[in-house]
């Protein structure tokens, strides 16, 4: 077998490959993220040979016997996974460093070890001593949890063989390294090939593998998103570390709906679930502030109430200023534009800050009209009334779009307390009359109609 070596750049955010440098990655715009690397070209796993056991099959011949899914028995972590694990799964867990990826993958290790299950936890960024030391701190004493200390992927299949565990926790896949290939540890080459290897385990083995993987800044380390395409199921914590609260949103899940979301409070003994994540969201909120409205905005299949805060203030710049977090920036450029439009207010002289309390980043456009109305309160110096609630999409032409799922969100609203909702015209007739005598319901079609109503 000849095995020829080539030399090609690779970005480090999503493993887009090209033969030579470039200061920007023509697929993910990203600067400075690619990076030289050496590609095998004719290495036998890319050598396919038909085999009697893999033969094509007849559609009726497939067996459709439903694998049972394992249970966590962590209800948010069911439930974000579509009900359960799928056995032979590959997923990753993605997130920042310090956002508590291990501590959940050990509490998650822990869950299923108590089961009867033997979970090996490859735990190659830190020593076994510091894992057991966590895994104290979690009160976790199980005999079928196995920590090894292996970062050379030959070593780990060795152990694998002999172990043979149901469950695998690779933490992190960028420290796992395969010999034959030149790259460094964590480089794009070594980090799809590990965990190409790990996809062959869990897909012939049937075992169930996650791998962790962390969001990094440096470039030189190639980023989860390299792995997406390759596993079956896409975990990414969300928020920041300065909040208690940890959010892990499912971008990808072939076994189950996407855009799950499962929020978790980190705790001295580990993360702990939060059945009722409107609440925290709005924990801080002070009623009757300007520039808030509280919104309830979809979530996978749940409804959490949030509050989206605006400051709006004369620019002292020749190009006035728009910042926000936890939406898209495109989205309150067009929003700020209809309000322009359609109400004569002087934005273009104003710098308009926005964001969504508690670190959650929404990207549904049922949040528009809410942010609209924050924006039109802090322009306007005047309060939204703090019982009412804010739902809607703003079109191009001031128009108020029907959103799906209209009457669990107004449940979540009547569930916390609210005395009034907002929402899209259209919306109304679709409503079951039950839930009119629970709260005051205000369809509005316009954005006028919207301002008109809470404002002036
Ligand atoms: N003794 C402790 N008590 C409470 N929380 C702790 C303690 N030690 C660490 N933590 C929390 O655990 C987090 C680290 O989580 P970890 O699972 O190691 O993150 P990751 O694996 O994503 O890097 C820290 O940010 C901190 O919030
Ligand atoms: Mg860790
Ligand atoms: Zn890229």
């Amino acid at each position: 077998m000849v095995t020829k070596q080539k030399n090609v750049w690779y970005c480090s955010e999503c493993g887009h490959k090209q033969v030579k440098w470039a200061g920007q990655c023509p697929q993910c715009s990203q600067w400075n993220t690619l990076h030289e690397e050496v590609e095998f070209v004719g290495s036998p796993r890319f050598q396919a040979q038909a085999t009697t056991q893999n033969r094509p099959l007849r559609l009726k011949e497939v067996s459709l016997a439903e694998t049972p899914r394992i249970l966590t028995h962590m209800s948010e972590c069911d439930r974000l996974l579509g009900g359960g694990i799928v056995p032979g799964s590959l997923s990753l867990v993605g997130g920042d460093p310090g956002i508590g990826k291990s501590t959940l993958m050990l509490q998650l290790s822990n869950a299923l070890a108590k089961q009867g299950l033997i979970v090996l936890y490859v735990c190659g960024e830190e020593s076994v001593e510091q894992t057991s030391l966590r895994a104290q701190r979690l009160g976790i004493d199980t005999d079928n949890l196995l920590l090894l200390n292996e970062t050379n992927f030959g070593a780990i299949k060795l152990h694998i063989e002999q172990a043979n565990p149901d469950i695998i926790v690779v933490d992190s896949i960028q420290i796992v390294y395969k010999s034959e290939i030149s790259s460094a540890p964590g480089s794009v080459s070594q980090v799809r090939e590990t965990a190409t290897e790990f996809m062959h385990i869990a897909k012939g083995r049937g075992i169930t593998t996650f791998l962790i993987g962390h969001v990094t800044k440096s470039g030189e380390i190639a980023g989860p998103r390299v792995l997406e395409h390759l596993v079956d199921t896409v975990l990414y914590f969300e928020g920041d570390k300065q909040h208690n609260y940890r959010m892990i949103r499912v971008v990808k899940n072939r076994f189950g709906p996407t855009d799950e979301i499962a929020v978790f409070q980190m705790q001295t003994h580990g993360l702990a679930e939060v059945t009722n994540p409107s609440q925290i969201f709005l924990e801080e909120r002070i009623k009757g502030v300007i520039g808030s409205v509280v919104i309830p905005t979809l979530e996978g299949s749940r409804t959490i109430l949030v509050e989206a805060q605006a400051l709006v203030t004369d620019t002292v710049f020749p190009t006035p200023s728009r910042r926000c977090t936890g939406l898209d920036q495109n989205r309150l450029a067009l929003l700020l534009a209809v309000l322009e439009k359609r109400m004569g207010y002087q934005l273009h002289r104003c710098d308009v800050f926005v964001s969504i309390a508690g670190g959650l980043r929404i990207l549904e456009p049922g949040i528009d009209l809410g942010v609209l109305i924050a924006v039109t309160s802090s322009l306007c110096n005047r309060t939204i009334d703090p019982e009412t609630t804010i739902v809607g999409e703003v079109g191009l032409g001031g128009e108020i779009r029907s959103v799906p799922r209209i009457e669990s969100r107004i449940k979540e609203a009547i569930h916390m307390g609210f005395r009034r909702c907002l929402i899209p015209k259209r919306n109304l007739k679709s409503l079951p009359s039950d839930i009119q005598a629970k709260i005051s319901i205000t369809g509005v079609d316009n954005v006028e109609d919207a301002v008109n109503v809470l404002i002036h």
